[in-house]
């Protein structure tokens, strides 16, 4: 583990972001316009931080909802809790339910508004990789890491031209994707990003730790594995245990 301090570091959150993003110029209702990018491409916009809202500068839905009653806003793809967000002064309204996004500000509008939209493609085959190979996590790490044909004789500095790394899951949709993905493992489970380090989780590609429902810390030397068959987002295994592993692009 003592390779991962410096690593660790000099982290900062990096998230993927769709690669392809589509205008729709035909005005829909939000309701419609999921349906419609559902159909057609993977699904509404997610927005995920500043850099990836400058993308579209246009105006259009993006995938952001919530539940009338609910405080929390939702994205449309696999309705994960939004972090970032930029609304306009005064905006959310407490009546209005859907994201519209007016160049970089969002305001919030009704089901019946039509609007033009944007949907996405998501680059999936691309995305996550699942090695079959058995191996203990830090050597799952360094064969993640050296994807592409980066050196990683120096794992720091190489670090920042690494393309991929030991999969970060983070919403419910990259969860169960990867749980399907994880069927076809030789290993009944698979490791992940995931692991532990001064007593606390991280992704070691510097993602904040969401999910809740990890049982509680062990001593350090354990990292997180997916289970095909289990119901727990993360098991905890020792790092030592050899094993299949996903690997996912860093974009
Ligand atoms: C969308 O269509 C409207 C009406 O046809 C047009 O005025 C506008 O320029 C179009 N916007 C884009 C971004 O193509
Ligand atoms: C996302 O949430 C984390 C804590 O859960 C917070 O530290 C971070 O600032 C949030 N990011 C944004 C862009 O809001
Ligand atoms: C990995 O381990 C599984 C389960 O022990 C075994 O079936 C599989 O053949 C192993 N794969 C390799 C490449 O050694
Ligand atoms: C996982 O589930 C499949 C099908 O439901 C079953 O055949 C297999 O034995 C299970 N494996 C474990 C380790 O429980």
């Amino acid at each position: 583990m003592r390779i991962l301090i410096p690593l660790l570091l000099f982290l900062s959150p990096v998230y993927g972001y769709p690669l392809r993003f589509t205008f729709c110029n035909e005005t829909k209702t939000w309701k419609d316009a999921q349906a419609f990018c559902r159909e057609h491409h993977t699904d509404l916009v997610t927005i995920r931080n500043e850099k990836e809202n400058n993308i579209f500068s246009g105006e259009g839905w993006i995938g952001l909802y919530r539940i009338p009653m609910s405080r929390k806003w939702q994205w449309s793809r696999g309705d994960e809790i939004a972090n970032y967000t930029n609304w306009d002064a005064g905006e959310p309204q407490q009546h209005k339910h859907l994201a519209y996004k007016d160049n970089e500000k969002w305001k919030a509008h009704d089901y019946t508004d039509t609007h033009p939209f944007m949907c996405y493609d998501d680059d999936d085959d691309n995305d996550l990789i699942l090695v079959k190979d058995n191996k203990t996590w830090e050597e799952a790490l360094e064969h993640c890491r050296s994807l592409d044909g980066v050196n990683t004789e120096d794992p720091l500095s190489s670090y920042w031209n690494y393309r991929y790394d030991l999969a970060t899951l983070i919403s419910p949709y990259d969860h169960t994707y990867a749980r399907e993905r994880a069927q076809e493992a030789t290993t009944d489970e698979v490791w992940t990003g995931l692991c532990n380090l001064a007593d606390q989780w991280l992704w070691v590609s510097g993602e904040q730790m969401e999910y809740e429902n990890i049982p509680s810390c062990p001593t350090n030397g354990f990292c997180g594995v997916l289970q095909k068959n289990g119901t727990a987002s993360f098991s905890i295994r020792d790092c030592q245990l050899r094993r299949n592993f996903f690997c996912k692009k860093r974009l």
